[in-house]
C-alpha cells in the first residue's frame, strides 16, 4: 500500500493536469463506486462487461477484482503508461488481481482513442474532468456513452464543492471554462436516470454520480440555476 501511495504521488508531481487528485481514492469511496457492479453480480446470470477508466495504481481496481468472477471481461484504459506498468505487475503477482488476469486487459491509451468490439454493462471512472478543457470533457461524455451498453451504468466521482471553489480562486477565462463543464454535466445527468452518493470519508469528501446508459428525457435542457450535485 505504502509503495502505491509513493507511485501515486511522484505521477500527482509529475503529472497533476491528467491525474487531478491529492490521494488515491479511499475505500469508502471505491465501495460508493462500485455499487452498481455489486448489485449487477447479484442478479446476473451471465458474464458481465466492466471497464475502468482512470485507475492509476489500482486502489477502485482492487474491489472491482474482488467482485468478479474469472468469465467477466475487464479492461481497465489509463492514459498514463507509469500508472499502467504499476497495475501490469499487479495482475502478474498480487492474488487478487492474478485471478482476474486472464480475463483482463489494461490498455495504456487516452479514453477519447479507446474503442470496444462490445459495449460495457459497468463503466467506473476515476477521470479529473474539473482539469480538463471543455472540449475534452464533451469528447470524454461522448466516450463514455458510445462504450456503455443502454442498460449499463456510469459511475464517476467528483470531489465536492470543487467547481465552485474553483471558480472563486480563479481568472475569467478559467471561470467560463468551469462553467461550461458543469453545462456539459449536468446536461448528461439530466437526460439520465442518475442518482448521487455522498462519500465523506475520503480526500477530499466526493459525490459518485451513476447515470443510466439510455437517455429518458432528451428535450430537457440544463438549468442553470440547479444547485443540486
Ligand atoms: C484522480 S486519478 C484516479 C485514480 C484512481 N481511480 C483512484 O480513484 O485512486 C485520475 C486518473 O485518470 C487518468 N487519466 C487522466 N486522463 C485520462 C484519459 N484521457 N484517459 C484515461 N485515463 C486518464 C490519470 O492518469 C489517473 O490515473
Amino acid at each position: 500500500m505504502g509503495r502505491d501511495r509513493l507511485a501515486f504521488f511522484r505521477q500527482v508531481r509529475e503529472h497533476y493536469h491528467t491525474t487531478g487528485a491529492i490521494a488515491p481514492s479511499s475505500r469508502f469511496l471505491a465501495r460508493a463506486q462500485t455499487g452498481p457492479l455489486v448489485a449487477l453480480k447479484s442478479r446476473s446470470q451471465h458474464p458481465i462487461r466492466v471497464l475502468e477508466v482512470g485507475p492509476g495504481t489500482g486502489a477502485v481496481t482492487r474491489r472491482i477484482v474482488d467482485l468478479l468472477e474469472p468469465g467477466d471481461r475487464f479492461d481497465l484504459v489509463e492514459i498514463n503508461q507509469a500508472f499502467a506498468d504499476v497495475l501490469e505487475s499487479r495482475f502478474l503477482d498480487d492474488p487478487p488481481f492474478a485471478r482476474m488476469s486472464d480475463s483482463s486487459r489494461i490498455h495504456a491509451i487516452p479514453l477519447q482513442d479507446y474503442t470496444a468490439e462490445e459495449p460495457y454493462d459497468i463503466i467506473i471512472s476515476g477521470l479529473p474532468m474539473n482539469n480538463f478543457s471543455q472540449q475534452l470533457v464533451a469528447e470524454l461524455f461522448d466516450a463514455y456513452f458510445r462504450l456503455l451498453s443502454p442498460e449499463g451504468t456510469l459511475s464517476y466521482f467528483e470531489y465536492m464543492f470543487m467547481r465552485p471553489l474553483r471558480k472563486a480562486v480563479s481568472g475569467r477565462d478559467d471561470r467560463e471554462r468551469v462553467n461550461q463543464i458543469e453545462t456539459i454535466m449536468r446536461k448528461h445527468r439530466r437526460q439520465r436516470k442518475s442518482r448521487t452518493s455522498w462519500v465523506l470519508a475520503n480526500l477530499p469528501p466526493a459525490w459518485v454520480q451513476h447515470l443510466s446508459g439510455v437517455i429518458s428525457d432528451p428535450i430537457r435542457s440544463p438549468d442553470p440555476s440547479e444547485t443540486r450535485p
